[in-house]
């Protein structure tokens, strides 16, 4: 009889054990193992994610006093950030997650343009809102009206950067490539034809996680009633990076947009329209910032604070953390990629999105691309902005040239 009861229990244990090693607990015990691995010796590349975990004692506990905290494994993870942010980059961090997350990267961008082309002054806080909302639940139908030109049967040729979302290039999503049909998408492993939004929507569906990487959302407060939504489990992931990097990095990329700059920085015109926009766009992120930061109850464990500097210098360490804020396991697949990208030697690359580069080289470069004049310019409009995310001011060219004098304050923001 006894015997009966002992069995049962053990059966228990190992199977609690069991249900912990698959969910929270290889995220945290892989970053207790890789704190910092942004050089060489990667031991765990070689081992297969199944078995590269072993249990200690003290890991056991660890794993049943969290997962009392995180009930729903369901997680909808956006990341907000402005342009120039390294955000394509961090994007990665999840769409690399592997077979159970659905990423999307700026599905947004089909709004910018339509709202600005049918009504410029249109109010579209509450339509992008209601774009990210229904995407996170997997139904394309919103956003299937501000795609151009309109999909035909919820099929479209048209959707920006599908490329870039592992999960709309799988075998499942990708249809023939139809001869007659002009555009076709080059998704990395295989050549698709155009999208079926159904197929899309049923893919999501099929995910545990969903992430979507945004540049379009103003003030966090106006995502309170998507945050506060039921049907999902919202992480907010706020990349910042130095506006002063921001604006030497637009120069360059979107040197058309930025020729007034330009302007000011050779012939001293100062850009007052430009300058307006800059100052307006400081506040924004700092008073999102400012929101976050300051814990109300409708962002408790929801909102995380990230520089990009941080990330570019211990990418490894940061995704862990961005992980284990987000309550999901930090994959094998994950890792692999930030190593393999964090590492590379430079590539010469056209593209404005690349994502490959010496993340800890690139992090530094704009201080030799911005005039000293322009920094000046920044530092005046975006001081507070600045303060709060601890970049440190330059007061003189050589300062700003001068490379052993670090301009990053060394913060914690990650509370919680
Ligand atoms: C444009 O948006 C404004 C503000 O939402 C609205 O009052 C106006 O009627 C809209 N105009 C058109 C042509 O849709
Ligand atoms: C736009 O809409 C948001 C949310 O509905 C509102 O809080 C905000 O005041 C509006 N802004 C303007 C300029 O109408
Ligand atoms: C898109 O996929 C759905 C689901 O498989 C299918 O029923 C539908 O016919 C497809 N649409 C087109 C236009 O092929
Ligand atoms: C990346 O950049 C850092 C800083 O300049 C340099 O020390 C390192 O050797 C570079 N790594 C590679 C693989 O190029
Ligand atoms: C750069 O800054 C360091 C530390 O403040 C200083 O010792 C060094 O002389 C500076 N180098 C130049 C070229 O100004």
């Amino acid at each position: 009889m006894r015997n009966k009861y002992l069995i049962v229990i053990v059966i228990c244990i190992v199977a609690l054990i069991l249900i912990g090693n698959e969910n929270n607990i290889i995220s945290r015990l892989t970053f207790q193992q890789t704190p910092q691995v942004t050089v060489s010796a990667p031991v765990w590349l070689e081992v297969d994610e199944t078995d590269s975990q072993q249990l200690s004692g003290s890991d056991v506990t660890k794993f049943t006093e969290t997962s009392e905290k995180d009930k729903g494994s369901q997680k909808h993870i956006l990341i907000l950030t402005s342009t120039r942010t390294g955000s394509s980059f961090v994007g990665e961090f999840f769409n690399q997650h592997g077979s159970n997350m659905f990423y999307l990267f700026e599905p947004l961008w089909h709004l910018e343009r339509k709202l600005s082309v049918v009504n410029a002054s249109a109010n579209s806080t509450a339509t992008y809102r209601d774009v990210l909302q229904s995407l996170f639940l997997c139904d394309f139908d919103l956003l299937e009206r501000f795609i151009s030109p309109s999909p035909k049967e919820h099929v479209t040729s048209a959707l920006f950067r599908r490329e870039s979302s592992m999960a709309l290039c799988e075998e499942n999503v990708c249809s023939p490539v139809v001869k007659d049909v002009f555009e076709k998408y080059r998704c990395k492993n295989r050549n698709c034809g155009p999208l079926n939004l159904t197929l899309a929507s049923q893919a999501c569906q099929s995910k545990e996680h969903r992430a979507i990487k945004t540049v379009r959302v103003g003030r966090l407060e106006t995502l309170q009633p998507l945050v506060e939504d039921p049907r999902m489990n919202i992480k907010l992931i706020h990349l910042v990076r130095d506006p002063r990097a921001v604006l030497a990095s637009r120069m360059v990329a979107f040197h058309y947009k930025y020729q007034n700059w330009k302007n000011h920085a050779l012939k001293g015109e100062v850009p007052v329209e430009e300058v307006k926009r800059l100052q307006g766009n400081c506040m924004k992120i700092r008073m999102s910032a400012e929101l976050g930061l300051g814990r109300p109850n409708w962002l408790m464990n929801r909102y995380m604070l990230v520089r990009y500097e941080d990330i570019a210098r211990y990418p490894m360490q940061k995704a862990a953390e961005m992980y284990t804020f987000a309550g999901i396991p930090f994959s094998n697949q994950a890792r692999v990629w930030i190593l393999k990208n964090t590492q590379a030697s430079q590539k010469v690359s056209g593209d404005v999105y690349s994502t490959q580069k010496n993340s800890s080289e690139h992090v530094e470069k704009w201080r030799f691309t911005i005039p000293f004049k322009l920094a000046q310019v920044v530092q005046n409009v975006c001081g507070p902005t600045m303060k709060l995310f601890g970049y440190r001011f330059v007061d003189s060219e050589q300062t700003l040239l001068n490379k052993s004098i670090s301009l990053l304050e060394e913060r914690d923001f990650h509370l919680s």
